[in-house]
């Protein structure tokens, strides 16, 4: 790794303060960051400002509140969702997410050809373009999502790719707001793959101030290049990121336990190389109890239950996968209505919507 890491186990007094202001502060505030979302793409969660990660925070909790003042937000609008990978929650939350606001859905299944096989990705996005409001991409390589967005005119959303999932991370983290208030200092421990899970979730919680832990085998840190841009974030809202190869330690007094499976879409034939390399850090009951009493258990799904994570801590009490695939949802609604107008402000009520971090501090 040899990357700059941020101590997080610091006192209370001596952690590190925002340099730019959290949350969504005013009207004019989320209008600003509406307008300059409008119309981009979303290939990576660091294509975000630490307010645009905000007001699609924002957003989303209104959406999930008022479904019904969004209803028509989206009348006519067309989406094309396609996939060189297969999918469940991505596939029907975007869908669904779109209906529900008055656009359409057309899915194109690739799972059978890599895009830009048959013609060049430049031809595809200059077709697509003439017909689409918005592109949703599932793809093996970054590039193709880069490279479709470069070229259209309208916005391009990752669905997922080899190197970030950040529709996930939207909602993950849009989960976390819910439960405990906001991210803001909240200790949020990733044990697993350095994937694209993985990079998208540091990305995001450096953006929202939160301390992020990840820990992974050796060989299998996230990429240094996230890394940095997740520490230059971290730096801007007194968020941290701290890297380890030690799961247990990782995981103590973690508010949010969060694991990936170890082997991703199209690294199939990496199992028995990868399987025992990854069984020490398996999110099961005894690295549970090292987290935080009121900590809750994360997963993007689909998981592999006895790999990554146990059935017990997988159907706990404490895990709110289920809320996070529903999020999906909503989260997915707010950046739709982000990028392609539509966006309104519905101040979010937080007495409603759960209690203040600091109240669990
Ligand atoms: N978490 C997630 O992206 O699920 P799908 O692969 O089913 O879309
Ligand atoms: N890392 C996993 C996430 C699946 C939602 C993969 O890429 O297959």
């Amino acid at each position: 790794m040899g990357s700059k890491t941020v101590v997080m186990n610091l006192p209370e007094h001596e952690l590190p303060r925002p340099k730019v202001a959290l949350g969504i502060q005013s009207d004019a505030a989320f209008t600003e960051a509406a307008k300059g979302l409008r119309g981009r793409d979303l290939a990576s969660i660091s294509d975000l400002t630490v307010q645009e990660m905000a007001a699609v925070m924002e957003l989303a909790h209104a959406v999930k509140a008022h479904p019904e003042d969004f209803r028509h937000a989206l009348d006519a609008k067309q989406m094309v969702l396609i996939f060189e990978k297969a999918s469940l929650r991505t596939r029907l939350t975007f869908e669904a997410a779109i209906n529900t606001c008055g656009g359409n859905a057309i899915f194109v299944d690739q799972t059978h050809s890599v895009l830009g096989e048959r013609e060049s990705l430049a031809d595809v996005a200059h077709n697509l373009e003439r017909w689409m409001d918005v592109i949703v991409l599932r793809t093996y390589a970054h590039d193709t999502v880069t490279e479709i967005g470069d070229n259209a005119k309208v916005p391009v959303v990752n669905a997922l790719s080899d190197w970030e999932h950040p529709c996930q991370a939207l909602a993950d983290f849009f989960t976390l707001e819910e439960r405990f208030g906001s991210c803001e200092g909240l200790k949020f421990t990733y044990v697993g793959d350095g994937n694209n899970v993985c990079h998208s979730l540091m990305l995001a919680g450096a953006l929202l101030g939160a301390h992020v832990t990840v820990a992974t085998p050796k060989g299998y840190e996230p990429d240094l290049e996230i890394i940095h841009k997740a520490i230059a974030s971290a730096e801007q809202t007194g968020g941290s990121i701290q890297l380890t190869h030690d799961a247990a330690k990782a995981v103590t007094g973690a508010d949010a336990v969060y694991t990936d499976v170890c082997i991703s879409m199209g690294q199939e034939n990496e199992a028995t190389k990868r399987t025992p390399i990854f069984r020490p850090y398996q999110v099961n009951e005894g690295l549970m109890t090292q987290a935080a009493e009121h900590a809750v258990f994360m997963h993007c799904l689909p998981a592999h239950r006895g790999q990554e994570v146990t059935d017990v801590v997988l159907d706990s009490a404490q895990s709110i996968v289920f809320d996070q695939a529903e999020n999906r949802m909503h989260a997915q609604k707010a950046l739709l209505l982000m990028l392609l107008g539509g966006a309104k402000r519905i101040p979010r009520d937080r007495g409603l919507n759960g209690k203040r971090r600091k109240s669990l501090a």
